[in-house]
């Protein structure tokens, strides 16, 4: 087995979505195959645990055999496992990393536990333009909103977290009060287009000076006695609340990047997570950053949300590293960096 010429087998289930992908050489993403569940938790205005494990259950081995597929490659060819070990639900997760343990040991093939957060981040590192060390990298998507200054491939420091709500999770909730669909961001984003942001002032809690942890719970009940208050109903309104929220959103993360960066001395920051598709965010950023001299890096779409190409990606180093996983290895659900 060739380490510089590795090829890995990455497998991410941990919330609605099963995803497979194959990556040679840590960056070479040869397929990566993502089957969403949104359609199935959609009616629910979330996603709901159970639901979740009875579907990966149903997607891992179509999904796996499509990424090997359109990776054109051979089972045989595969020399390494990686998949996503927590943190997540856990029945979700289960399904993933059991289904690649039992792969790995088939095939005599070393396997690697990846840690989500970790996972998100090397999601920067697939891209074209990198961002060298050190950066400041917030992960920010449904379930976590963290800040962490990332010195190597294998040093994150978490600077701060949410104390509640995950921003993503905000989104999804705004989106539900408004009655509007699930996952809540794009869809708020798309509605903000046409309206001023400054119209409503809704709350940006900073839980002051010197902390980079974040609450979005405030913004959230802020936004419910709003609609409550006004009787939100048309579009019209529903788009100025939508501008007004993703507006109070932004300014938050931005400017606890923004503060992150110069605290660490950086001049980079790279976003990952569901939540950095939203192009509002990545603009609003870019240009405060900017005056700033820092620089952002985002990733593409495809790699915004859960896939298993970053899974794969961090594996690698891992692999390399001798830091794998044996049968006894058990999934984790709390966020945690090892
Ligand atoms: O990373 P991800 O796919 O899954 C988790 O690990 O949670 O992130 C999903 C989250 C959802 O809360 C969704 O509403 C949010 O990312 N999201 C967005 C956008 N696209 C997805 N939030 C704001 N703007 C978007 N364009
Ligand atoms: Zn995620």
């Amino acid at each position: 087995m060739g380490l510089d010429l590795m090829i890995v087998l990455g497998i991410e289930s941990s919330c609605d979505e099963t995803a497979a992908s194959i990556v040679q050489n840590s960056t070479d993403i040869l397929s990566s195959v993502v089957a969403s569940q949104i359609d199935v938790h959609n009616k629910y205005g979330g996603v709901v645990p159970e639901l979740a494990s009875r579907m990966h259950i149903e997607a891992i081995v179509p999904v796996v055999d499509a990424a090997i597929k359109k990776a054109n490659i051979k089972i045989e060819d595969i020399d390494a496992v990686a998949a996503t070990r927590g943190p997540g639900l856990i029945g979700a997760l289960l399904v993933g990393f059991c289904f690649a343990k039992s792969f790995a040991f088939a095939r005599k093939l070393p396997l690697a536990g990846v840690n989500h957060l970790e996972a998100h981040i090397y999601s920067l590192f697939l891209m074209a333009k990198k961002p060298a060390f050190p950066f400041i990298a917030l992960v920010v998507s449904g379930g976590h909103t963290n800040i962490y200054h990332v010195t190597s491939y294998d040093h994150f420091e978490l600077l701060g977290q949410t104390r509640d709500d995950a921003a993503g999770e905000a989104f999804d909730k705004v989106s539900k009060m408004l009655g509007l669909g699930y996952p809540g961001g794009p869809i708020i984003e798309k509605l903000a287009k046409t309206k001023d942001p400054a119209a409503i002032s809704f709350p940006r809690t900073l839980l002051g000076k010197g902390s980079f942890d974040f609450s979005f719970s405030g913004l959230k009940s802020s936004v419910a006695r709003y609609i409550h208050d006004h009787t939100i109903s048309s579009e019209d309104e529903k788009a100025q609340v939508a501008a007004s929220f993703q507006e109070a959103v932004i300014d938050v993360l931005s400017h606890k990047l923004i503060t992150a960066a110069q605290y660490k001395d950086c001049k980079r920051i790279g976003i990952t997570g569901g939540v950095s598709a939203n192009k509002t965010f990545v603009d609003k950023l870019s240009r405060k950053a900017k005056d700033k001299n820092i620089e952002i890096f985002a990733p593409s779409a495809d790699l915004c949300g859960d896939n298993a190409a970053m899974v794969a990606a961090r594996g690698y180093t891992m692999i390399q590293q001798g830091n794998t996983c044996r049968l006894d290895h058990d999934v984790f659900s709390r966020t945690r960096i090892d």
